[in-house]
């Protein structure tokens, strides 16, 4: 039975549990796929010996005898970040190797360039794992929908702060003490406000529209807001009007433009990815042939994950035995028909919007507020002042309906220069719902 040789870089937690995927499952591969995957050597500074059953792994510490190792087909590169992981890609690819990585970051800033460095190579970049962890999301882009052409993309693709913003909402734990839970369970990003700012998020983002566009997007060209802001107060105003506050990546295909963000959103609580809980992932397509499509499961972890890489090692693993390398273009769309992107300027978005102004409580101050809305062409939908504090300080409310992003931000502008109006607006934006849009 033919052997393929894989080496691993990063005995971390998707690499440890990539390992035990392999050796779990290794009778169902060979019964799948007809050879052998062996897990030939792990490259880890940190780590000191293997697990006793890794018995026919060999432990180095220099990645290099990985890449070099004229034996092996396949490095798996697990450490993330940017550097080394780049450096050790490329030089896979260098000595011929194909290559799977989870690295989400790398993917998504320096992805041309690995691309094209396999492509030079004639070996392939498996990228399962760097989005929606165990999710089959890149596979179903490249193949299951192949035949579409893609409308929109929405979803919840960081469980840390999903989790975070569950727990705020359904038990009132603060937003620092979640976070802590978080990083325990060890899901978290190493550095979390990558997490918590939407940068995670927003890596995936570019990944999922390269493929899904075939054009070539930059973590630039995303429009990010994280979840730091949101104040448990925000959480229980959304309730009271129907909604979650959900971390949501955003992009509708305008034909000649696409959307590219990254925010907070309130989701009315029906909504399907409304009620995605803890650290899952829901990923939202739409196709013009194949209309709605949900993707759902863990995003992250280390058996998720580790499932999602060994599923790359597969695919690759086949198209070496039967002669068949790239098969399917990394991005989905063949190298040269990757187009520049062109995004749709955050200022022409159009949605309802909800403001949480804080004003001093006296009269004529609402009037001020919605004079200068209306104003600004914003139409209100409903207003709540919450508790009474004669010339202090109180919460207003207002939802609106569907407004210019650029109109609210001329707005919020003028209403937080006001005396009456001491604190920054918090402006969240609202899902779309038919019912909202003006005639
Ligand atoms: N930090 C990520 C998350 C891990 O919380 O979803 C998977 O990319």
């Amino acid at each position: 039975m033919r052997t393929i040789n894989v080496g691993l870089i990063g005995f971390g937690t998707v690499g440890s549990g990539t390992a035990e995927v392999l050796l779990q499952q290794a009778a169902r591969l060979e019964r799948r796929t007809g050879f052998q995957l062996r897990l030939k050597s792990v490259a880890d500074i940190y780590v000191d010996r293997l697990p006793d059953h890794f018995k026919d792994t060999r432990l180095v510490k220099d990645a290099k005898q990985i890449f070099t190792d004229p034996e092996i087909d396949i490095v798996v590169e697990l450490i993330g970040g940017i550097e080394p992981a780049r450096t050790f890609i490329l030089e896979a690819i260098k000595h011929g190797k194909h290559v799977v990585t989870a690295n989400k970051a790398l993917i998504s800033q320096y992805g041309m360039e690995i691309f094209q460095a396999a492509a030079a190579k004639n070996v392939e970049v498996g990228f399962e794992a760097s989005v929606g962890g165990g999710i089959p999301v890149i596979k179903s882009l490249k193949e299951g929908l192949a035949a579409n052409r893609i409308l929109s993309i929405m979803g919840i693709m960081n469980g840390t702060a999903n989790y975070i913003l569950n727990k705020m909402t359904d038990e009132g734990v603060p937003f620092q003490e979640v976070l802590k839970e978080a990083q325990a369970k060890g899901f978290a990003e190493a550095d979390p406000t990558y997490d918590v700012e939407g940068i995670d998020t927003a890596h995936k983002l570019v990944i999922l529209m390269t493929m899904a566009y075939g054009m070539e997007i930059k973590l630039s060209d995303i429009t990010i807001e994280g979840i730091s802001n949101i104040d448990p107060i925000d959480i229980d105003f959304a309730r009271d009007f129907g909604f979650r506050i959900k971390l949501l990546a955003i992009s509708n295909n305008h034909g000649d433009h696409v959307e590219a963000r990254v925010h907070p959103t309130m989701v009315p609580e029906h909504h399907m990815l409304a009620n995605i809980g803890g650290a899952y992932n829901g990923i939202h397509f739409q196709g013009d042939m194949v209309g709605n499509v949900l993707l759902y499961g863990l995003g992250a972890g280390k058996m998720p994950t580790g499932s999602a890489v060994v599923a790359d090692v597969v695919d690759i693993s086949r198209n070496i035995v039967n002669n068949a390398v790239n098969r399917v273009p990394s991005l989905s769309y063949l190298p040269d028909q990757i187009k520049p992107g062109r995004i749709t300027p955050m200022e022409d978005l159009r949605c309802p919007f909800y403001f949480r102004i804080s004003a001093l409580d006296k009269p004529g101050v609402l009037s001020t507020l919605a004079g200068i809305l209306g104003n600004n062409g914003i139409c209100i939908k409903s207003v709540i002042q919450k508790g009474r504090q004669k010339g202090g300080v109180v919460p207003v409310v207002i939802r609106t309906y569907e407004a210019s992003e650029s109109s609210v931000q001329k707005a919020l502008a003028e209403i937080d220069s006001l005396d009456i109006c001491p604190e920054k607006t918090v402006k969240i934006r609202i899902l779309q719902d038919e019912q909202d849009s003006q005639a």
